[in-house]
């Protein structure tokens, strides 16, 4: 990796001139503005600060002592005192080289693996799940195949919502109003229209809430008809997640609901009264948080007046079962921003309980899904919009996209296309825009041809593979190719792709996939520029064969980028 190379060549030339510097905060990283140069550091005003240096005369010392000759053209101060470095294109080619021989694709598996819990989708039984459940999805799934690809140990954990007070209210209406026949067409719907019918109820009629107070008693005591009940509720519920999970291909190492935490809570807020850390508060008990200022009014509750637990008495519970199971080095909790305070004050009850715990603990959030007006994305009707429709719509506007692009495939073909097309669409869009703001959805944004967008990306790749079968060209003879960059759009293309490990691990330290979907986006684009100007197949031999290789490496970096966005590309569309 030509930017460690730099780095480490860089972090010895400040130990010449501070010995005791910490040279780890060195850093590489490419150069936001190219005029400039192709890698940059900035860090040495950092550490001229620290040891109230001249900055710029502290980075002409550093300079001095500097020899990277091998691969930079020049090394130049700029600005307050950074360096911008630019690479020499030999160097390029060497990186991309090794590469071809099996090197990595300009990433490095870490040498120092940590155990990531990943925390995400956790939908409700017996709630159809929605637009905000894919978010928490394709985040969580997509952080998890970067934290993997990059060698890390992680394990996901769907913590699906399958307890608390909502299950007396699903109980009576199971007893009085349940229509077997809408049960079985359309499960999640029933069970929907029986909570909507009972909340009502609850709202205006004591009688009916005391009813649902008393079936939820007897479902916590064990009461079998109630366990069955709730149990059938949860199948009937699982079932209808898999069929979701099997069209996005997410897989889970564990589905553990909530009501497995159950029988610790009453342990977990004994614990914490015995210990001094949750106390009575207006009949209920409470963590109070005096010496975090963000949190000094905000009390976290765990246990109500009634004895009843919460949300956060089972999130404590199950935070000490993941300790003690997985010794994670990090949880990441990926769910929508309006859980923010839950999770501070969750983190923050840790930290009182656990001191000693040296897990680093995350919330991972997101903003919501518009629709066209700006509100909330919900039908024509008003209601939530259900996933399983909004994935068959994709399908069915994918299938009008590529029958346009396409019309000479057979129907059968053009589906399958369709299919995979329009499930990329709708992951993609979801995993382009920064996570925490909220993003407006669009059909005709997310299936265009020649925007930032999954079947941009598709047929890049696709368009590339066909080059391959066009020309018959050997992969596996590239692999000793001698890479020739010459002209400005092989030279723009050669520096793009050794950055792609640099955008991975931007990606993971700040868990945004959208840095991956933009590098794509610019790879795709550079290479459009590539093979517009610079005829691959026609060329002369030793041309065509650096060429080829080149368009190896770019499907190569497309094909795992796509991967880590959990997008599987086609070899022909
Ligand atoms: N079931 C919750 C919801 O739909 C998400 C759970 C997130 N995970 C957690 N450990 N709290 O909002």
């Amino acid at each position: 990796m030509l930017h460690l190379k730099l780095e480490d060549r860089l972090r010895a030339a400040v130990s010449e001139v501070i010995a005791d510097a910490n040279s780890e905060v060195v850093q590489v990283r490419p150069c936001p503005d190219p005029k400039f140069g192709d890698y940059q550091t900035t860090s040495l005003m950092t550490l001229a600060k620290q040891r109230k240096m001249n900055p710029r005369q502290f980075a002409s010392e550093v300079l001095q002592r500097l020899d990277v000759s091998e691969w930079c053209e020049s090394v130049e101060i700029a600005g307050a005192g950074f360096l911008n470095f630019r690479v020499k294109n030999a160097a390029v080619a060497a990186e991309l080289e090794s590469a071809l021989k099996g090197g990595t694709l300009f990433f490095q598996r870490t040498t120092t693996p940590r155990t990531i819990v990943i925390d995400f989708s956790s939908p409700n039984v017996a709630k159809p799940m929605h637009v905000g459940h894919i978010r928490s999805t394709l985040l969580g799934d997509s952080l998890g195949r970067l934290l993997r690809l990059l060698g890390h140990r992680v394990i996901t954990d769907n913590h699906i919502g399958d307890w608390g007070t909502q299950f007396g209210m699903l109980i009576v209406g199971w007893k009085r109003d349940l229509d077997r026949k809408a049960l079985e067409a359309d499960p999640v719907a029933e069970m929907d229209r029986l909570y909507k019918k009972i909340y009502a109820a609850c709202e205006t009629d004591l009688a009916v809430r005391e009813q649902a107070r008393q079936e939820l008693v007897k479902l916590q005591r064990g009461d079998e008809t109630n366990r069955a009940i709730w149990r059938e509720m949860i199948a009937l519920s699982q079932a209808q997640f898999d069929a979701i999970y099997r069209r996005l291909g997410v897989k889970f190492d564990h589905t553990i609901g909530e009501s497995f935490y159950n029988p610790q809570l009453q342990a977990t807020v004994d614990q914490l009264r015995a210990r001094g850390i949750a106390r009575e508060s207006e009949g209920a008990l409470a963590v109070f948080f005096e010496h975090v200022p963000a949190l000094k009014e905000q009390p976290a509750l765990i246990q109500k007046s009634d004895g009843g637990f919460n949300y956060t008495t089972t999130d404590l519970a199950t935070l000490e079962y993941r300790l003690a199971t997985w010794k994670p080095d990090d949880i990441v909790y990926v769910t929508d921003g309006r859980q923010q305070l839950h999770f501070q004050q969750l983190f923050a009850v840790l930290r009182q309980w656990h001191p000693e715990a040296k897990v680093n603990l995350a919330h991972v959030w997101f903003g919501s899904i518009l629709g066209e007006d700006g509100k909330p994305f919900k039908t024509r009707t008003g209601e939530n919009v259900k996933l399983a429709d909004l994935l068959d719509e994709a399908e069915e506007r994918a299938f009008a996209v590529v029958t346009e692009k396409s019309p000479e495939l057979p129907e059968a073909q053009r589906r399958e296309i369709a299919r995979a097309v329009g499930i990329s669409a709708v992951k993609y869009a979801d995993l382009l825009p920064n996570r925490q703001s909220d993003y407006v959805f669009s059909w005709e944004k997310m299936l265009a041809m020649d925007g930032n967008t999954a079947v941009y990306l598709l047929y890049a790749y696709a368009r590339i593979r066909s080059i391959f079968r066009k020309g018959s060209i050997d992969e596996n003879s590239l692999r000793t190719a001698a890479i020739r960059l010459e002209a400005s759009h092989e030279i723009a293309l050669g520096k793009h792709l050794l950055k792609f490990g640099l955008v991975l691990e931007a990606a993971k330290d700040d868990y945004r996939p959208n840095f991956i979907c933009n590098y794509l986006y610019d790879l795709a684009s550079i290479f459009a520029g590539f093979f517009e100007n610079c005829p691959v197949l026609k060329s002369e031999a030793k041309v065509r064969e650096s060429r080829s290789a080149l368009c190896l490496l770019t499907g190569s970096v497309l094909k795992q980028g796509l991967e880590v966005l959990g997008i599987k590309p086609l070899e022909q569309m």
